[in-house]
């Protein structure tokens, strides 16, 4: 019989041989989530023999993440700007850049007229959609994406945190199904990297998350373009555009959008100091709430 502590040091080799980043963090979480039990209440139990019921809980968890599924998609949730979200392989894990986003524009509209219309091309598990219409809870939004997989994921996300009445979501190429009406904010965080980029990430990215949320023809920068392009029929005089874009991108989505007729764009950083946001709109706006 094997202690708890045994069996977290066994499969923290196991995943270090394969390759995991993390490793002891990842063995804790999966055999936390497999025993029900907080990383905190692990430490308690260190001494005490596992069950084999219990290892045959655990051993098909540290399988798939041996073969670098995500351990978003194992655990099957993640938590995303204060909402715990359900996700799987039918849509792209939300990441903290994201939700860096989503903070960029709680702090944008701080002082001002909140977003009433909010509009999220490309919503994939519901993300930003979701969390904006927590930050902003008299927005109404329209939340659409090309892939059913992942509007139906979204939907389960919706209903999930109670939000379902405030979040409307269908299916769209982009603009294409989206009634045209003017939207204070439009948010996207498209595709943007190439076939090159996409093969340089981590097994866990290229072999697992759906790439039609990750590759973008055109240098990754033809979905950018789309939503640029139209983006000045669905904004109202006042909106703004918020984009995450890819980090080399800036300067080449500028032109794109000074050429769809926006008068104004500006460039924000991540944490990790890298280009990463675009904000637009056709008018100058107030830039002294950015950060
Ligand atoms: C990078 S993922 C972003 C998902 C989510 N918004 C997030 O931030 O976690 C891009 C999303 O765009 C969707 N997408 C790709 N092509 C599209 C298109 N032509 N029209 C609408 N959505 C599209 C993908 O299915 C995917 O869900």
């Amino acid at each position: 019989m094997h202690t708890l502590l045994e069996i977290i040091k066994r499969t923290t080799e196991f995943l270090v041989g394969k390759g995991v980043e993390s490793a002891r963090l990842n063995a804790e979480l999966l055999i936390g989530h497999a025993l029900e039990r907080k990383r905190m209440q692990l430490y308690m139990e260190f001494e005490r023999p596992l069950t084999e019921a219990e290892l045959e809980k655990i051993r098909p968890l540290i399988r798939r993440r041996a073969q670098r599924e995500p351990l978003q998609y194992i655990i099957g949730e993640t938590d995303f700007g204060g909402l715990r979200l359900k996700v799987d392989r039918r849509a792209l894990i939300p990441r903290p850049e994201t939700e860096f986003l989503i903070e960029l524009l709680v702090v944008r509209y701080a002082g001002l007229e909140a977003p009433r219309r909010i509009l999220d091309l490309g919503t994939g598990s519901g993300a930003i959609a979701l969390a904006l219409a927590v930050a902003f809870p008299l927005a109404e939004v329209v939340a659409v994406d090309a892939s059913l997989a992942a509007l139906s994921l979204a939907q389960e996300n919706a209903s999930k945190t109670g939000l379902a009445d405030r979040v409307r979501i269908f299916q769209s190429d982009w603009y294409e199904s989206v009634e045209r009406s003017e939207f204070d904010l439009i948010v996207s965080n498209p595709p943007y990297l190439t076939e090159a980029e996409t093969a340089q990430t981590a097994l866990e990215v290229r072999g697992f998350e759906p790439r039609q949320a990750l590759i973008a023809a055109e240098d990754g920068l033809a979905d950018l373009a789309k939503i640029l392009a139209g983006a000045p029929l669905y904004l109202s005089g006042s909106g703004v555009l918020a984009l995450e874009t890819g980090i080399t991108q800036h300067e080449k989505i500028k032109v794109l959008a000074t050429n769809a007729g926006f008068g104004r764009t500006e460039g924000q950083r991540d944490l990790a100091g890298r280009e990463r946001f675009i904000f637009a709109s056709r008018g100058g706006f107030n830039t002294s709430s950015l950060i």
